[in-house]
C-alpha cells in the first residue's frame, strides 16, 4: 500500500467539514497532509486561504489518495455520491468516517464495498468552537487502530463517546445531536421572560447565557447530581421553589422525554 497517502480527506467542506479540518490543523496535522473535495469554488478558495497547503481534489481522486476518508456531505446527497467512490475505496482501502446523520454503516458498505472499514460519527454544532461531543460506532471491519484514528479526528473538536450498538445512534441524535437546539430554546424563552420582567434585551441575554453556561459547568465540574445541585438553590418557601413547582405542574420533565422520543423516532424514519 502506497504510504505517501494524505492523512485525511474530506468530501464536503461545509460547516462540519470545515470544523473538522480546523480541528485537525489545531491538533498538529499539517494542512498539506489534508485533502478536500468541495464543489463550491468560493468556499474552497476561502478554506485554502485560511489553511495554505490544503489539497483540493475531486471526490474519486481523494478516495484513492487518503488514509482516512471523511464523508461530510448532506445525507440526501450520499446515495448519489457514495457508489461513485466504490472502485477507489475498494482498491485503496481507506478508513471511511461518515458524519452523515441517519445513514447506517450497512448502507455505506452497500455503496462502497462490503469489506470497507467504517466508523459512523454523530457530532453536534458546538464542534464549530471545539466544544462538541460525538457519538461513535465502528463496523466489525474497523480495527482498534481505526477506532483510535476516528477518536483523534473527532476528539479534535470536542469529546467522544463510543457506542456498543448502532441502534444507540438514535438516542445520541435525540440527546446531543439535536440537544443544542433544546438549550437554545430554553435560552430564548428565559431571555424573553427576563425582558417581560423589565430587563433590557442585552442584560436579559447576558444574565441568561452566563446562567446556562455557569450551571452546566457547575454540574460538570462539581461531579454532584443535578438534582442535588437543584435542591441547594431551592430553599423552602423561596423563589426557586415557586418556579420549579410551576414547571412540574406543567409536566416539564415528561415533556422533555416526549420531545426526545419524537427526535429518536424521526431519526429512525430518516435512516430508512
Ligand atoms: N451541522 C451539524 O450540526 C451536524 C451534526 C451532526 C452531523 N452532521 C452531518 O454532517 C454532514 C454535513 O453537514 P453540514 O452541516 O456540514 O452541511 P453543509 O454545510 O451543507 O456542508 C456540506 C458540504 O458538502 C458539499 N458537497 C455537496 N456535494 C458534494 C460532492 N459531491 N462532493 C464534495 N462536496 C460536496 C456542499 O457543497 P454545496 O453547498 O455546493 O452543495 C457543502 O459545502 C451532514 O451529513 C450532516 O448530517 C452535521
Amino acid at each position: 500500500m502506497n504510504d505517501d497517502r494524505l492523512e485525511a480527506g474530506f468530501i464536503g467542506a461545509g460547516n462540519m467539514g470545515q470544523a473538522l479540518i480546523a480541528g485537525l490543523v489545531r491538533s498538529g496535522v499539517a494542512p498539506d497532509a489534508i485533502g478536500f473535495a468541495e464543489p463550491d469554488g468560493d468556499r474552497a478558495a476561502a478554506l485554502r486561504a485560511q489553511f495554505p497547503g490544503l489539497v483540493l481534489r475531486g471526490p474519486q481522486e481523494l478516495a484513492a489518495e487518503v488514509r482516512t476518508l471523511v464523508l461530510a456531505i448532506k445525507p440526501q446527497t450520499l446515495p448519489q455520491l457514495a457508489p461513485s467512490l466504490a472502485i477507489e475505496v475498494t482498491a485503496a482501502e481507506p478508513l471511511v468516517v461518515s458524519v452523515a446523520a441517519g445513514i447506517t454503516t450497512d448502507r455505506l458498505a452497500g455503496w462502497l464495498g462490503p469489506e470497507t472499514r467504517i466508523v459512523r460519527a454523530m457530532p453536534n454544532t458546538p464542534a464549530l468552537i471545539g466544544a462538541g461531543i460525538t457519538g461513535l460506532f465502528a463496523n466489525p471491519h474497523a480495527s482498534a487502530r481505526d477506532r483510535e484514528t476516528a477518536d483523534r479526528l473527532l476528539g479534535a473538536v470536542g469529546t467522544t463517546v463510543w457506542l456498543e450498538t448502532e441502534e444507540q445512534m438514535h438516542a445520541v441524535t435525540a440527546t446531543s445531536g439535536s440537544g443544542p437546539a433544546y438549550v437554545f430554546l430554553l435560552i430564548e424563552a428565559m431571555t424573553r421572560a427576563a425582558e417581560s420582567l423589565g430587563l433590557d434585551p442585552a442584560t436579559a441575554r447576558r444574565l441568561t447565557l452566563a446562567t446556562v453556561t455557569g450551571a452546566a459547568r457547575l454540574a460538570d465540574e462539581s461531579g454532584n447530581d443535578p438534582a442535588e445541585l437543584r435542591a441547594r438553590v431551592t430553599s423552602p418557601g423561596g423563589t426557586t421553589e415557586r418556579a420549579i413547582a410551576i414547571f412540574e405542574q406543567a409536566g416539564f420533565v415528561e415533556l422533555v422525554e416526549t420531545a426526545m422520543r419524537g427526535a429518536a423516532a424521526r431519526s429512525r424514519e430518516l435512516g430508512g
